[in-house]
């Protein structure tokens, strides 16, 4: 998971029904971090768990086994200077480091840190997965398929979050006080995913844009440091982007098993979670001192190309496409309404685009970033 954003946009909350569908901490006081109200918890529905129960099979055969064996996972330390050189060496290496990044601009390094932040907080998003009902890992190592793969798809992501912070560390461009500030803030804030009501259909269609979101915006990171002149981040943010791929396929083909076999409940589940206020993985942000600096990462993402209404609406799209839900058929009347409403979506945010674009712009002039020495 990690990254971006289901939508950073104004315009998928306006189609969504909310306000906004990125809450904006209060202010802190008292140096605690924000913290969400009006949580509901639901228990899940007894033949959910049953179907859940019944897919353990075939969950090892087709979700698993998109899992990498340690063995042939890259790792960290393969895209960093080499520290048991000799010390020239390793100068060597960390000083063309940094004459790699000379070229990117500032607002990259706000994304990327915004990015790299959202990654560090995975001990919120494995228990998020362990909230869902049917799924969870309920002794801590169970063997089931799917608490297997909750805590491999963990130790995956974990070489994320650490290699960016690695590599933003030695390029000397960011405050890493403050960030690291940042990181203990959003987890010791969580993320608040009520609206899953522990039910793995909601949770695994939420996974599924998410990941897919993550794709797009570290394909996009990837993009802009080969243009700015740092092919080694450039490696670094496809070869996480193909993770994220890979993860997005595991939830995407969750998602195309339950639509085989419940297909009216999963429709109603896709729509919910796409009508939800939706609360994105790092939306409780905060650094000690901005209470809104979700939505300005979140901004400067869009404003520089890495995450866009135009992402979210390719996101959408390729979801419905791959799910097949236009065609999908024999649903009843609730699953029906879902339907129209979910496949009519992307029409819908590209109509409202332009206003979108303009309201995007406004209000966020002159923002600065303690992550980058309280620059704009
Ligand atoms: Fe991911
Ligand atoms: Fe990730």
């Amino acid at each position: 998971m990690q990254t971006l954003t289901f939508t950073t946009s104004p315009l998928a909350c306006m189609l969504s029904g909310g306000a906004t569908n990125l809450r904006r901490p209060q202010p802190i006081k008292n140096k605690v971090a924000p913290s969400c109200r009006h949580q509901t918890y639901q228990s899940l529905r007894h033949d959910k768990v049953e179907v859940f129960k019944s897919l353990e099979s075939w969950a090892s055969e087709h979700v698993v086994s998109l899992l990498k064996p340690a063995e042939r996972c890259w790792q960290p330390s393969e895209f960093l200077p080499e520290a048991t050189r000799p010390d020239n060496d390793f100068m060597d290496e960390v000083r063309a480091l940094r004459e790699r990044t000379n070229g990117l601009p500032d607002d990259y390094f706000v994304v990327l840190v915004g990015d790299m932040v959202t990654e560090e907080a995975l001990p919120t998003y494995q228990s998020a997965l362990n909230s869902l009902v049917g799924v969870r890992d309920e002794t801590g190592a169970s063997p089931s398929p799917w608490a297997t793969w909750i805590r491999a798809w963990t130790a995956e992501e974990n070489r994320h979050g650490d290699l960016l912070r690695s590599y933003l560390y030695l390029s000397g461009r960011v405050d890493m006080l403050m960030i690291d500030r940042t990181v203990q803030y959003l987890i010791g804030a969580g993320m608040d995913h009520s609206k899953w009501e522990n039910d793995p259909y909601l949770g695994f269609v939420f996974t599924s844009f998410q990941e897919r979101a993550t794709f797009v915006s570290h394909s996009n990171t990837a993009r802009l440091a080969k243009e700015g002149g740092d092919p080694i981040l450039a490696k670094i943010c496809g070869t996480i982007a193909a993770d994220e791929k890979r993860h997005e396929n595991a939830y995407v083909r969750i998602i195309e098993k339950l639509l085989e076999i419940d297909p009216n409940e999963t429709m109603v589940a896709i729509g919910k979670m796409l009508r939800g206020k939706i609360l994105m993985p790092a939306h409780l942000m905060y650094d000690g001192r901005d209470p809104h600096l979700f939505q300005h990462f979140a901004h400067v993402a869009h404003r520089i190309g890495v995450y866009t209404p135009n992402d979210y609406t390719g996101v959408l799209e390729s979801l419905i496409g791959r799910w097949r839900l236009e065609k999908l058929q024999g649903l009843r009347d609730n699953g029906k309404c879902e339907q129209e409403f979910v496949c009519s979506l992307p029409r819908r945010i590209k109509t409202l685009k332009a206003f979108t674009d303009k309201k995007a712009k406004e209000g966020f002039e002159g923002i600065k970033f303690n992550w980058i020495f309280n620059k704009k």
